[in-house]
């Protein structure tokens, strides 16, 4: 549930109190095995809990304690350990369990397909990759072979994956230390779109002409050899683009000759309320990224699709992977889509995601600490501030909101220092969401009522 955005967080009062009320010594065994065994990074080892079991929309820790799971990193569209899907496998991996390279198979070509017909536009050549960081790195290396061009634009606070190519174009500090650099050159950051709180001060989409897009096209112009913009079609802090940015975005890049990217690993496959974020704003990018929930929720695959006409690099190699066709990964995937198809989740997704804020702006209206209820689907999120007016963040009453939660049996992360950003799985029963989003509720008014802000 702590992720890396929220790296500020990690040792704070209300995690060392939190741990504190939760003695039991088999947790804190695995813990400390866990800080023994792995290196240390920020953000994941030393961890905050521990986890036995996952079935649906719920984790259970190594004491039996139960949690709805807002978060689960994104890949948990169809909730955890989905019968269909955990079936499917089974079944594959008596079928044909691996395909050295240089063999094809079945399931791979199915999905590859699959996909073709579900992205929209001409986007309809496939590549497979095992995680979201290096499907960007495959993008990144079409855009350059299919422009002839290196530099890319991209957003500061982005998160794009671990790798050099995708922390170069990402825009997180945990990601751009000392440790990581140099990074890609010819990377260009701008700011990211936030109409509400832009630089610029205006005071919403209708009225600020979209700077926030008007640097990004000034960046292309400036350079002139920009190879591609990369960025997640809807921030996943989360925040909505204003109206008309990305249609702005796409003619800059048609101007320029840079391609656009769009890095759906988090948003895709429905969790917004449309198959793929982009679809919200009426644009088609040239390369989507998906990965994450492509799995299923249990086997790492990520993909990139790209225009027919962006196959142009046959004659190198950009992104040769062991697993590159491997079939149970893909069957994983081509049963998750299914799942989604037949189960009708990106429709559903939009109605609960509708119903979602509208309860929370009900439930939260006139709060002192609350900032923007925002979202699309089943990513939304509070912002938690110091005061209404000044919309100044409060990341220590967010925090204790958070371990509130906790206590109470729901799971989520905090974005951006401030943001409750909640995520569920697209699966979840109404009955279970109208419970979390009133512990949110609950936990929030508590933390108004104790003074925070
Ligand atoms: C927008 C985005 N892109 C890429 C990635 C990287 O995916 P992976 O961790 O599978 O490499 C993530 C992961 O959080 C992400 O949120």
């Amino acid at each position: 549930m702590i992720t890396h955005t929220e790296s500020e967080s990690n040792a704070s009062a209300a995690r060392a109190a939190w741990a504190a009320r939760h003695p039991d010594p088999a947790t804190r065994a695995l813990l400390g095995r866990d800080a023994e065994a792995f290196v240390h990074q920020s953000l994941s080892s030393p961890c905050l809990s521990t986890i036995a079991r996952a079935e649906g929309i719920w984790i259970e820790d190594t004491a039996g304690r139960r949690y709805m799971d807002f978060h689960g990193n994104s890949v948990h569209h169809l909730g955890y350990g989905h019968p269909r899907v955990v079936a499917a496998i089974k079944a594959q991996l008596d079928a044909l369990s691996f395909s050295p390279r240089r063999f094809t198979n079945e399931v791979a070509v199915e999905l590859a397909e699959a996909l073709g017909r579900l992205a929209p536009g001409d986007l309809g050549k496939v590549l497979f990759t095992t995680g979201g960081s290096d499907a960007n790195e495959v993008a990144l290396r079409l855009a350059r072979a299919a422009t002839g061009r290196f530099k890319t634009v991209s957003f500061w606070d982005a998160f794009h994956g671990a790798g050099f190519g995708a922390a170069s174009v990402g825009g997180e500090a945990t990601f751009r230390s000392h440790v990581a650099g140099p990074l890609l050159a010819g990377a260009e950051h701008v700011a990211p779109f936030n109409c509400y709180r832009c630089a610029y001060g205006h005071p919403g989409p209708e009225a600020c002409g979209l700077p926030c897009a008007g640097m990004v096209a000034y960046v292309l112009e400036r350079e002139g050899d920009v190879a591609a913009v990369i960025a997640e079609p809807m921030r996943a802090v989360p925040v909505v683009p204003p109206p008309g940015y990305w249609q702005a975005v796409r003619a800059a890049c048609n101007r320029h000759g840079a391609l656009l990217i769009l890095d759906e690993i988090p948003t895709g496959l429905g969790k917004t309320g449309r198959m793929f974020a982009f679809e919200h704003d009426g644009v088609v990018p040239d390369i989507v990224t998906l990965g994450k929930a492509l799995g299923g929720g249990i086997l790492p695959i990520a993909a990139v699709v790209a225009r027919r006409d962006l196959d142009v690099a046959g004659d190198f190699a950009i992104g040769h992977y062991t697993h590159e066709k491997n079939p149970v990964t893909a069957r994983a995937a081509l049963e998750t889509l299914a799942v989604i198809r037949e189960e009708g989740l990106v429709a559903r997704a939009e109605e609960l995601g509708r119903h979602a804020l509208a309860v929370l702006a009900e439930r939260l209206a006139g709060l002192p600490i609350v900032g923007e209820i925002r979202g699309r689907g089943l990513m939304f999120g509070v912002e938690i501030v110091a005061a209404r007016e000044t919309r100044a963040p409060d990341p220590a009453a967010a925090e204790r909101i958070l371990y509130r939660c906790l206590e109470a049996g729901l799971s989520f992360k905090v974005s951006a220092g401030n943001v409750l950003t909640l995520s569920p799985p697209l699966v979840i029963a109404r009955p279970d969401l109208d419970r979390a989003l009133a512990i949110v509720a609950a936990c929030v008014a508590e933390e108004a009522a104790a003074g925070g802000g």
